[in-house]
Formats: C-alpha cells, structure tokens, sequence
C-alpha cells in the first residue's frame, strides 16, 4: 500500500504525542512549524519550515504531500490554518467558521448570548480610547459598565498573553495597551470578573456524540496575570453541580457549531450559575489531552482525531473513572546551575508524566504568561487526595541549584 501522510500542524513539544500517534497507526507524520528547531521536527517523518499561521503555504504543502488528513492538538494558533486546508483539500475537519467560532473570544460570547447561556458583562474594542470607559459606560452587553474588578483580554489569543485582572481604575488603560500588543485581529475584550471556581472541560465529539470526559477545578497564581498552577480532576463538586456543568457543556459544543474532534473549555462555576470563559475545538494543552484525559477516561482522544482525520470517524468509549493532578512547577527567579531529582521523580508510581522545560544556565523569571512555567507533573490515581500526594511527592523530589 502507498504511504499515506497525515499532516500535523505545529511541531512543538505538546505536539510530540499527535505525531507519534500517527506514526503508530501506520501513517506517515508530515509535521510543520516555523521553527526548524521545533522537537517534533526530528520524530516526523518529513517536516518543513512553513508558519502554523499561514494557511496558503500549507495549503500547497498539503496539496503536493497529498496527504490523507491534517490534525492538530492543544494549541488555538493552529485552529484557523487546519480548517483552511481542509476545506481546501475536501478533508475531516472543522470548517472555517467553526474554527472561528472556537477561537476568538468576543464571537464565543456572541454564541453564547445568543444560545441564552451566561456570559460576563462584556464589551468588545478595538482601540484603546473607546476601552477606556468600559468600566462605567452603559452597554446592552454591559448595563451599568462592566465594573470592578474586571479582565482584559485579546479576543484571539492564548496561554494568558495579555490578560489581566484589573482591581483599579487606573490599571485598566495599561492592561488594555498590553492585550493589544497580542491580538491579531486588533480587538480585544473588557469583561466583568466573575468571582467562582473555574474548571476546565475536556471531552471531545465523534459519530454524532458529544463526550464530556473530564471536568478539573483550576488554580491559579494571584493578579494581575492570570496563570493556571494546578487543576485537580474531578472537580470536587456534588453531582448537581457535575450535571449543571455536563449541560452547559453540551449546549457550548452545539451553539459554537462544533461537529467533531476534541473539546476543551474553560467555565467559571459561580453562585449564580455556570459562566463560559472560553471553548475550543481541540483538545487541553500541557498534556491534558494526550496525557490527562487518557489516563481517567481510558479515552484515546489523539487517536480518535488522527482516524477521524482521515475520513475513519470511530465512537468513542469512556472504560474507566480516574482522579488525576495537572500542576506547573514555578521555581524562584534566578539562573539556573543544575536541575535534581527529576529522574527520580519521573519514577515514582502514580506519575503519568513529569518533565521541565528550563535547563542549566536558563534565567528564570516569575511567569507572565503559561509559557513562562517551568515544568508540568501528571499524576493519576483512583482517589484525588492520592493523585494530590503525588504530584507533592514529585515537588520535593526536584530540585534547583542556582547559579
Ligand atoms: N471574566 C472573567 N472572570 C474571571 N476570571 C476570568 C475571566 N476571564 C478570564 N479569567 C481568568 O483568566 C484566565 C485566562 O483567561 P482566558 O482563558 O480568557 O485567556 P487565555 O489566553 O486563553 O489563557 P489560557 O490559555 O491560560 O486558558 C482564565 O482561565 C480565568 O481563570
Ligand atoms: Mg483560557
């Protein structure tokens, strides 16, 4: 039989598992990203130079590999750019509009509205002296003005660039200049901050099945910036709560458009109901979806998105019922002399996986944005409180020797 080629848009470290399970299922992994260095270049079997974002270039790519399916996993940027080329090539995927509809955060809240579900008081800008007045200025979708505290964010951006709490006036006009700087479409969003717990929802869509196979209760590091620490699966909720969640789960993934492929949201559980921060159409980044999600599930979501991919849409079938851990490491600023005890730690049992991604003579600085963490743990374990006791087990086993 002929080489069949699947494309995987992006060859950066969380795209090492899509590629490996497409080389698994006997395809060949035709990976692309603008850095040459990426690590998921050298585990493809061919890669090429070529910009996640520019749709054209991988268009042709696609077209001269004719390759049989174009995937991609936990990351946005990548969203827009699959759906071009599979509209272009007739391919499995979500079509240009879905692909919108999942990431730009001011059309999300547009759906959202128009399905009856809750959004924040918001406003949408697109320069900063209109911004400014968001806090007072009266709005259908902001009566009274969205108030204090509240976030600014870019509408189409990702891993927390750009998005602040804001507690006090004079902190909004600089936040709205920050989030600017990483929209791409030049808008972005002022919205009331909405007090709760948040979670994530990670599930996925397949033969006309929508899957909600995990919920987590997130942490995060205090504002300004907003960056996820730990999330803990299940969210320790009562089955009430689950089922509230479970429903508006279901009624996002319908009124985004959303016909298949993984699913990953984020809500705010409030005590005045469910809020919707974000949903995509692929599945949670730092190993949520190809680590996490198989790990309590038994739910093979990247297998499931590569057969889809080209043209083999499979039911999926949740086997099992896990707690699991997802924590980022922080260590204290300084430059890095040596790492301890991450082999160690990597064996202790429970661990699915746990890695860094500082190394020796790195500078390390308080994170901004998700990017800026230096390591993730994975645990997994029938019982939360034991997946807790892991994922601390694995902190104290490594360690930084500064400079
Ligand atoms: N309206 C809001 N009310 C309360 N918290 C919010 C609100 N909007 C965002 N947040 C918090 O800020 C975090 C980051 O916001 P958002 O998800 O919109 O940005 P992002 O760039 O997609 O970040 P990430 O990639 O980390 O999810 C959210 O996960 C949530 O904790
Ligand atoms: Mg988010």
């Amino acid at each position: 039989m002929p080489d069949r080629w699947v494309l995987v848009i992006a060859a950066s470290y969380w795209q090492i598992p899509l590629i490996e399970t497409v080389r698994r299922l006997g395809f060949k992994a035709l990976a692309i990203d603008r850095n040459p260095d990426a690590p998921g270049a050298k585990i493809a079997d061919k890669f090429a130079p070529v910009d996640i974002t520019d749709g054209e270039s991988t268009i042709n790519l696609a077209k001269m590999m004719k390759v049989s399916g174009v995937v991609s996993d936990q990351t946005d940027l990548s969203v827009p750019t699959l759906a071009k080329v599979t509209s272009a090539l007739g391919l499995p995927g979500p079509s240009p509009e879905v692909a919108f509809n999942t990431t730009n955060k001011a059309r999300m809240r547009e759906l959202a509205k128009k399905a009856g579900l809750k959004n924040p008081r918001f406003r949408v800008f697109s320069s900063v002296d209109n911004a400014k007045n968001a806090i007072d200025e009266d709005h259908e979708d902001a009566p009274g003005g969205v108030g204090l505290p509240c976030v600014v964010k870019p509408t189409d951006s990702q891993a927390s660039r750009g998005v602040q709490k804001i507690e006090y006036r004079k902190d909004l006009v600089p936040a709205v200049e920050e989030a600017f700087q990483f929209s791409r479409e030049g808008r972005i969003l002022v919205e009331e901050y909405i007090k709760g717990t948040e979670v994530t929802v990670e599930g996925c869509r397949y033969a006309g099945v929508t899957h909600l196979l995990g919920v987590s209760a997130k942490r995060h590091t205090p504002p300004p910036h907003i960056i996820a620490m730990n999330l803990d699966f299940p969210a320790p909720f009562p089955v009430e709560t689950h089922e509230k969640i479970h429903e508006t789960y279901n009624k996002l993934v319908d009124a985004l458009g959303i016909v298949a492929g993984s699913v990953h949201g984020e809500l705010i559980v409030s005590s005045d109901g469910i809020y919707l921060v974000e949903m995509a159409n692929r599945g949670g980044g730092s190993g949520t979806s190809s680590h996490v999600v198989p790990a309590i599930s038994g739910v093979d979501l990247l297998e499931a998105n590569v057969w889809y991919s080209v043209g083999d849409e499979r039911p999926v079938q949740r086997t099992m019922d896990r707690a699991s851990v997802l924590r980022f490491m922080v260590f204290p600023p300084g430059k890095v002399r040596e790492i301890l005890g991450l082999e160690k730690a990597q064996q202790i049992p429970g661990v699915v996986r746990t890695d860094l991604y500082i190394k020796p003579g790195d500078t390390l600085v308080p994170p901004v944005m998700d990017t800026q963490r230096h390591g993730y743990i994975i645990t997994v374990s029938e019982a939360l409180e034991e997946a807790q006791k892991v994922a601390d087990e694995v902190e104290k086993a490594i360690s930084i020797v500064y400079e």
